[in-house]
């Protein structure tokens, strides 16, 4: 079979900017389904999956690394870039799962880990053997471990240097993660030259783009502190433009796990672009704030220090992903706090973070996931969702690292959850028997029989959501409460964005964090006083603000509303 990009790309919708209303999935081909009984999830058990995914209203998947790897840290540790680990299948496993996703007008967007490679890839077996030869200077190599000492340590649980000695070489080389992940040289130009051949062999292959993992770590320099160093912009300009000639409409996602104004700099200007999108990492822990401590204000403070992106760029936003909860961003109290909440046995922790799913995180409330999936699905930016949290899949404490929120997709009530139908004992993970998050009732199967399971829940928002392109490029205005458990904020749709068919709209989304039902009063500036107020879930009829602006509402606890403003005055509009 053909399957040169025409082919490859066949099904997508023309849409250069589909990113900014893509409702995205993150799954790992490890963990999703297994068809070979060998108890490892592969490429043609994705393929199996794509009708769900569909069903679900997916739009895109975001594959972390199934390169060939020794899988020491997720596949993240990548030994060879142009072949796919054997357990997970072949090159063309991976191009069929790229036709049939497209058949579905569904992207794909894979990892591409370019800080670091395995200790085992053969550029570092030759780096490190062969000092002059064509591999020598390919990773950062240094007589001493004495430089660079300031630039901090990620991988704090396991790591206490940033330099490890090669005893065949005799020298130290850097890391910024794991010691058997040695950073690339980005110094040497060949480095460049092998990431973009790298990108062009799967970009030909149809892939709709990738994920830049650990973007901020490409350079470092002996004054700087190793992130963000004004050439690794650099790089990324060049790499964009590379894109934009030669694959225009792919996407690069920036992982940048950075304060606001920092990460929006990986998506550089209108004039010297970078990346099209950027993990939003600050707004998530103020969520998991904002649901225990009862108070919006620190979540309100970050939607209101808007950051003016460039046009035609996104955030990413998510609640979860195949790392740690990560509490980089936030202040040591609110760290505390958060750990106190929501890690209170040790167990529970890893780095600077929680290594837990979502439900287990929110105590398995029902009230709280619908809160934070409406939050993901109405913030600006793309949604990421995380494999298994539509079904409230649960966690498992007693595995090491971050495979406590690894485990297999819990498909059905039967042997291994439905995931694989090896020997239990085989399974690259147990899957979860915990007694809160057994597979035997927290599985697709059993949620699809039941109408108001979470699952269907979820994938009614998200459909609902996907009614409402708004959410996607609307730009955000934050709306005053008199209540601290309440945020508000408007979503206004400018006529630019609509596509043909589309007419502009405003939204007002509204949550309250209070465990107790209450009364709030909402200010609504002059532009947005409407005087036809709809809930859109049910269609209901609303009060509409008074003359001043004022909306009065009583919410349930732990609860929202998205109200479509109509009727919006012309003399003040
Ligand atoms: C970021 C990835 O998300 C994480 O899983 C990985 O461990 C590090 N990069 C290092 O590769
Ligand atoms: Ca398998």
């Amino acid at each position: 079979m053909d399957f040169a990009p025409p082919y490859a790309r066949r099904g997508l919708e023309h849409d250069p900017q589909w990113y900014r209303r893509a409702v995205f999935y993150e799954v790992m081909v490890r963990s999703f389904a297994d068809t070979n009984s060998d108890g490892i999830g592969d490429i043609p058990g994705l393929i199996s999956k794509l009708d769900y995914l569909e069903w679900l209203g997916v739009d895109a998947l975001w594959l972390p690394p199934f390169y060939s790897s020794p899988l020491l840290d997720g596949g993240y540790d990548v030994a060879n870039f142009m072949t796919v680990l054997p357990e997970f299948g072949t090159i063309d496993d991976f191009q069929e799962l790229v036709s049939q996703a497209h058949a579905r007008n569904m992207r794909i967007v894979m990892d591409l880990p370019l800080n670091h490679t395995s200790d085992q890839h053969h550029w570092f077996q030759e780096s490190r053997t062969n000092p002059s030869g064509p591999y020598g200077d390919y990773y950062v190599w240094s007589d001493t471990d004495e430089i660079r000492q300031h630039i901090r340590i990620i991988f704090s649980d396991t790591e206490d240097s940033n330099w490890a000695f090669d005893s065949e070489r005799r020298q130290f080389y850097f890391h910024r993660f794991f010691s058997h992940q040695p950073d690339l040289n980005y110094h040497n130009p060949a480095v460049h030259s092998e990431m973009h051949d790298i990108a062009r062999f799967w970009l030909g292959m149809g892939v709709d783009g990738f994920r830049l993992d650990a973007i901020p770590y490409l350079y470092e320099s002996d004054e700087g502190t190793g992130e963000s160093e004004p050439e690794t912009h650099e790089f990324l300009r060049t790499f964009r433009s590379f894109l934009d000639t030669e694959f225009p409409g792919r996407v690069l996602i920036a992982e940048a796990n950075q304060w606001p104004s920092e990460t929006a700099e990986y998506l550089g200007t209108e004039e010297t672009p970078e990346c099209h999108m950027a993990f939003d990492f600050p707004i998530m822990p103020r969520i998991f704030y904002a649901l225990r401590s009862q108070q919006a204000e620190p979540l309100q403070m970050v939607l209101a220090e808007t950051v003016d992106i460039p046009p035609g760029t996104a955030w990413g936003v998510f609640l979860r992903n195949h790392d740690e909860l990560t509490l980089e961003m936030v202040s040591e109290e609110e760290r505390q706090a958060l750990y106190g909440w929501y890690a209170y046995d040790p167990r529970m922790r890893v780095n600077v973070g929680i290594r837990r799913r979502l439900a287990p995180l929110l105590d398995n409330s029902r009230q709280e996931l619908q809160l934070a999936h409406a939050l993901l699905l109405s913030l600006p930016g793309s949604p990421f969702l995380y494999y298994g949290d539509e079904i409230g899949m649960g966690d498992n404490i007693w595995l090491e690292d971050r495979d406590s929120s690894r485990t297999p997709m819990q498909w059905s009530p039967d042997r291994n959850a439905g995931f694989s139908d090896a020997d239990p004992g085989k399974l690259y993970l147990p899957v979860v028997q915990s007694l809160a998050f057994h597979y035997s009732s927290s599985n697709v199967e059993t949620q699809l029989a039941q109408g108001t399971s979470l699952l269907h829940w979820v994938r009614n928002l998200i459909h609902l959501r996907k009614e409402h392109p708004v959410f996607g490029v609307g730009p955000l205005t934050v709306v005053s409460s008199d209540n601290p458990s309440v945020v508000a904020f408007v979503r206004d749709m400018p006529i630019e964005e609509c596509k043909p068919g589309e007419s502009p709209e405003t939204l007002l989304c509204v949550y309250s964090f209070a465990h107790q039902p209450l009364s709030v009063t909402l200010s609504l500036p002059e532009s947005f006083r409407a005087n036809r107020v709809t809930e859109i879930t049910g269609g209901g009829r609303f009060p509409s603000p008074n003359e001043q602006g004022q909306l009065v509402l009583t919410l349930p606890p732990q609860s929202f509303y998205w109200l479509s403003l109509a009727g919006i005055k012309a003399s003040v509009a």
